[in-house]
């Protein structure tokens, strides 16, 4: 049933069971989102009154039913009330499509009897080898196709993170956190209650897409603990998978069973699972999402030796004890490490971390972070920056970009820069252009430990 997954993230066509004219309604959200993303597929809505549908001036004509549409469907995303769904899951079926999101809620979610509704509607899928997405979730997005179909936010920032999420309120606001934040995304999928395409499925296909380097999973529970885990171990060894996995506590777990139904199973197994796989479990959305940027944007680092640079003996010795705290290793060759001496006054400090000094400019800087990106003997590097009057951190910014990007992206490389309103800008340029920068130096080195683990485990799984 690989292909119908293919259909999921790359359909030709799209219907929308259940489209709307009226502005406000989710069936109308979904058309929008599909055209103002820049979907370049066919659409088809289908509304049972025939009307028709205007999205930004451009008109379309509906279907009553998927089965008058004069063309192959390959995905159908459906929107009309639960008690509707049985019957348009049929039609979908014997139209031939292959997949279906269905965003209406209303199944298992509510008990014993939307459970057997549920697992009714799999059961008609299934008969004509089509798969479920959800129910009750808010839609799917793939970056790569342009393809937003969601009632959640439009302009999702491509890039090379995939995003799962079993909650539908938090996963469309985290939709907006990573607009606002600026972390590139290569696919969004809401999974809701799971009645058929699950986590291990997606997780097997960004294990094999190209435009995905790293996955993170927002999950209460797994219905099938073992095939997750095996699943999550085979694809840990290509690439890192970020768990945020809710519902640790006693009380949390209980809630979590009546949000989605999931049993959440005893905390602690879970932990030792995930550690066994290779997964990285985060504890907030700050910290998956920083891990995040660095996992799905950096190489590899190809040995131990950290190269921290800084303007602010402070921020310097911030970063060194959260090195330290993260098992990272300062690199202290002092022959190899006087390079640095040459991009500093007098009054500076070559050892590692590397204080330029606060008369650091953008000479130091630029000096500084090629020499550290061109010595095969620094396998990572931090640069800090406080902002002064000295350097425009959005001029650093320009710097490190140039850079890295001339060097040849490597090895991997992360920034922290502390200050106003445009030190915030310098974050953004660099996010945006897929070099991690945070506004916190230990945020800065948790991701690169975040990539350390998992390259580390990488290993381990080759030796054994
Ligand atoms: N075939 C085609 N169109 C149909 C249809 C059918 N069998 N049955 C109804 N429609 C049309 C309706 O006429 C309507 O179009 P209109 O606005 O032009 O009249 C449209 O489909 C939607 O149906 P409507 O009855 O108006 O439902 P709704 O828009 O109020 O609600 C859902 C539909 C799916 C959004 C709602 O039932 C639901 O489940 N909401 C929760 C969604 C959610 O929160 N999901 C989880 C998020 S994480």
């Amino acid at each position: 049933m690989d292909g119908n997954l293919e259909a999921l993230f790359r359909p030709k066509s799209i219907a929308v069971i259940g489209a709307s004219e009226k502005p406000g309604k989710i069936g109308y959200a979904v058309m929008k989102n599909l055209v103002e993303y820049g979907y370049d597929g066919k659409i088809y809505p289908i509304n049972i009154k025939g009307v028709e549908i205007e999205i930004n001036g451009r008109k379309f004509k509906s279907y009553r039913s998927i089965l008058d549409v004069p063309d192959e469907i390959d995905m159908a995303v459906i929107v009309v009330p639960a008690k509707f769904v049985p019957q348009v899951v049929e039609e979908a079926g014997k139209k031939g499509v292959k997949v279906l999101p269905i965003i209406s809620s209303g199944f298992g979610e509510l008990g014993e009897e939307g459970k057997k509704v549920e697992r009714q509607i799999v059961e008609i899928a299934h008969k004509y080898g089509m798969r479920i997405l959800g129910p009750n979730i808010f839609g799917v997005v793939y970056t790569p196709a342009k393809m937003n179909a969601t009632f959640g936010p439009t302009d999702v920032m491509p890039g090379s993170l995939a995003l799962i999420s079993q909650s539908g309120a938090l996963g469309i606001a985290l939709m907006g956190w990573t607009i606002l934040e600026k972390v590139g995304l290569s696919a969004v999928v809401s999974v809701g209650n799971k009645s058929d395409i699950d986590d291990a499925d997606l997780l097997e296909f960004f294990k094999t897409d190209d435009n995905t380097k790293a996955i993170l999973i927002y999950m209460e529970g797994v219905k099938d603990g073992r095939r997750f885990m095996e699943v999550a171990k085979e694809v840990s060894k290509e690439k890192p998978i970020i768990i945020i996995k809710a519902g640790r506590s006693e009380r949390g777990a209980k809630a979590a069973a009546s949000h989605t139904g999931s049993l959440a199973g005893a905390d602690s197994i879970y932990t030792a699972a995930f550690k066994q796989s290779g997964v990285l479990r985060a504890l907030t959305i700050g910290e998956a999402f920083d891990w995040a940027r660095t996992l799905s944007n950096l190489p590899e680092p190809e040995g131990e030796n950290l190269v921290i640079l800084t303007n602010g003996g402070g921020i310097g010795v911030m970063a060194t004890d959260a090195a330290e705290e993260e098992g990272l290793h300062l690199y202290d060759d002092l022959d190899e490490l006087r390079v640095f001496a040459n991009h500093m006054p007098p009054f500076g400090s070559y050892k590692n971390p590397v204080d330029l000094t606060g008369m650091a400019g953008a000479e130091s800087y630029e000096g500084a972070v090629r020499d550290a990106l061109a010595n095969p003997n620094m396998h990572s590097i931090a640069v800090l920056y406080c902002q002064t009057a000295v350097l425009d951190p959005r001029d650093l910014a320009k710097i490190v970009i140039r850079e890295y990007n001339e060097s040849g992206r490597k090895k991997p490389l992360v920034v922290a820069i502390v200050g106003g309103i445009e030190a915030k800008e310098a974050i953004d340029m660099l996010n945006e252009e897929g070099i991690p920068a945070y506004p916190e130096p230990e945020r800065a080195i948790k991701a690169l430990a975040a990539l350390y683990r998992w390259s580390r485990w990488k290993a381990r799984q080759r030796r054994e």
